[in-house]
């Protein structure tokens, strides 16, 4: 393969559901000649709710998929799987770029000025020691409150996203941290964005909502340079959907989303799985 062909190769993106295509966008709106070969392993959501080692072994399985489709880099577009999976997947394909998510709790804490940020994330990434980490690094003398937002990624993958019982849920999470004070709210999931405009409206304009999906593709773009992987020419970019089970919320999301309804859906059949 020269390494004109390498360039134009698709950069994998993969989340349990819709979520990663939150990201997807962020990647296409900076990088517009790059392909997107998106998975989403609608067949085993949530992740947020399972065990690490179930989660690893599905994200090893995308990855491998990605690779036959000749991907040049993947991004984990998804806080769980980066929190159960990442280090594993960059060990066993060392010669691959992974780009991971995680919430993003240090652009929370630049701009928090009550020193009270909230957290919406899953249940494996509260657990995880890469979160327990960050808070570490990063929030020492501010409060973090977390909430797992329990049935959240469902009611959105069901595009239930302006249902009022998902109102109420976000209600239910964001309003006693309104009364502790907080004044940043981190989307640490990546399927919250497409409730961003609910979470806005409970929470008012004097709240800052960090979706950390802009940071993650202008992180893309560093690491695709820095190996030498940029599709610099203006070319039609070539983007493929797959899911490993219902494609439902895939092309609901895909018509209500940026990159528009017209796509194949491919139904990954996964005789390896
Ligand atoms: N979108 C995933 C994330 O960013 C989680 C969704 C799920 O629980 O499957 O964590």
């Amino acid at each position: 393969m020269d390494d004109q062909s390498i360039q134009s190769q698709a950069i994998g993106v993969f989340d349990s559901g819709i979520g990663g295509l939150t990201v997807a966008n962020a990647i296409l709106a900076q990088l517009p000649n790059e392909s997107i070969c998106y998975f989403g392993d609608t067949a085993h959501i949530p992740y947020g709710t399972k065990q690490v080692p179930t989660i690893r072994q599905y994200c090893e399985q995308i990855t491998t998929f990605l690779l036959t489709r000749s991907c040049k880099a993947i991004v984990v577009a998804c806080n769980t799987a980066t929190a159960a999976a990442l280090p594993h997947l960059r060990a066993k394909w060392p010669d691959i770029p992974f780009i991971g998510m995680e919430p993003a709790v240090k652009p929370a804490v630049m701009a928090s000025k009550s020193h009270k940020i909230g957290v919406l994330a899953t249940q494996t990434t509260f657990k995880s020691p890469r979160y327990q980490n960050l808070l570490t690094r990063f929030a020492e003398g501010y409060t973090c409150f977390e909430n797992p937002c329990i049935g959240l990624v469902e009611r959105i993958e069901a595009g239930e996203w302006e249902h009022p019982a998902v109102h109420l849920l976000l209600q239910k999470i964001i309003e006693p941290m309104l009364e502790s004070g907080v004044d940043t709210l981190v989307l640490g999931c990546t399927h919250y964005p497409f409730v961003q405009p609910t979470i806005a409206s409970i929470a008012g304009r004097k709240v800052e909502i960090i979706d950390p999906a802009p940071a993650i593709a202008r992180q893309l773009a560093r690491v695709l340079a820095k190996h030498a992987l940029s599709q610099l020419q203006p070319i039609v970019p070539k983007h493929e959907f797959w899911v490993s089970g219902n494609e439902d919320s895939m092309r609901r999301a895909l018509t209500r989303t940026a990159l528009g309804g017209d796509w194949e859906i491919n139904r990954f059949k996964g005789e390896q799985r």
